[in-house]
């Protein structure tokens, strides 16, 4: 049986993408045939940045691919624009953007009258700014990637990870909802933008997904069980995402089956959610 790749020698800059979400996107796309740049501020084994690069490199080789690993603060212009001229050098040009890294640090998760002024800051950073700037240096190089013998081909994509809390407002989750509502503004504004350009500008928008982020919102329903019985209230599907359910999405925006669809915010939410 023949397996066809959908991504088959594109490029893919994941932020992020050492981690839950990001990483099962590096791993689906470098399945799907991409070549993989990760990059990461590595938060979580600071000491052991090295060690696990290397790690990730060598699971992207595995699959066939080839990778660039950078360790990038997105919230840092200057280390962005750094990690487009290292993606550029190394692999001439970048076909997908997946706008991922994000944070929602437990400190945070407190009400507007409570929270600390630098949690809401760091996080709108983060979240939203974060988005802004590697969206900004990426497109600057997709236009330029014009087809001159078929101008109207596609030339870019950009997925950014919203979610369904920037679809409404949560108690004690107030910036984490206002960076998510943000990146769906700036996908439709992107979106905008970036058509006559022939670049394509998407979000997703997952429910809850079983990665190191969800820890403290684990912690608030004190268990993994109890956190799985809160989706007996999910109507269609009773167990929260994994990384594959989003990046199974993320390759469908990414691949030429969505070459009608831009400036969408798409729920990948097992029903959490209608709208
Ligand atoms: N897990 C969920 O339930 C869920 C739901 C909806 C949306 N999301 C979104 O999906 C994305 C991925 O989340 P996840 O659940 O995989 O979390 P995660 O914590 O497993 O992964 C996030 C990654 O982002 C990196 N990161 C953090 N700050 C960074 C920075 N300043 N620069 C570069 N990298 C940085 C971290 O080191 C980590 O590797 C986030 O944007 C998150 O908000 C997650």
């Amino acid at each position: 049986m023949v397996i066809m790749q959908r991504l088959l020698n594109k490029v893919a800059l994941i932020t992020g993408g050492a981690s839950g979400i990001g990483h099962g996107i590096a791993r689906k796309f470098a399945q799907e045939g991409a070549d993989i740049i990760i990059s990461d501020i590595f938060l979580r084994s600071p000491d052991e940045v090295e060690k696990i690069k290397a790690e990730l490199k060598s699971e992207i080789k595995s699959f066939g691919r080839d990778a660039l690993i950078l360790k990038v603060d997105v919230t840092n212009s200057d280390q962005v624009q750094e990690m487009v001229k290292q993606s550029i050098e190394k692999f001439n040009k970048i076909d997908i953007l997946i706008n991922n890294a994000g944070i929602m640090p437990p400190s945070a998760l407190r009400s507007i009258t409570h929270i600390k002024e630098e949690d809401w800051k760091r996080i709108l950073d983060v979240n939203l700014n974060g988005v802004f700037l590697c969206s900004k240096y990426v497109a600057k190089k997709m236009i330029k990637q014009k087809d001159k013998s078929n101008p109207n081909k596609i030339r870019g994509r950009i997925i950014s990870m919203s979610s369904v809390e920037g679809r409404q407002g949560q108690p004690l989750m107030g910036p984490y909802c206002v960076s998510k509502s943000g990146v769906i503004s700036l996908t439709q504004t992107l979106a905008k933008e970036l058509g006559s350009k022939h670049i394509l500008v998407n979000a997703i928008c997952p429910g809850l997904v079983k990665t190191p982020l969800l820890g403290p919102l684990a912690d608030m329903y004190l268990d993994e069980k109890v956190l799985n019985d809160q989706f007996k209230l999910v109507p269609i599907i009773d167990r929260y995402a994994l990384p594959e359910d989003i990046a199974k999405m993320a390759t469908f925006l990414a691949s030429d089956e969505s070459s009608y669809i831009t400036g969408q915010a798409i729920n990948v939410c097992g029903g959490m959610q209608f709208y």
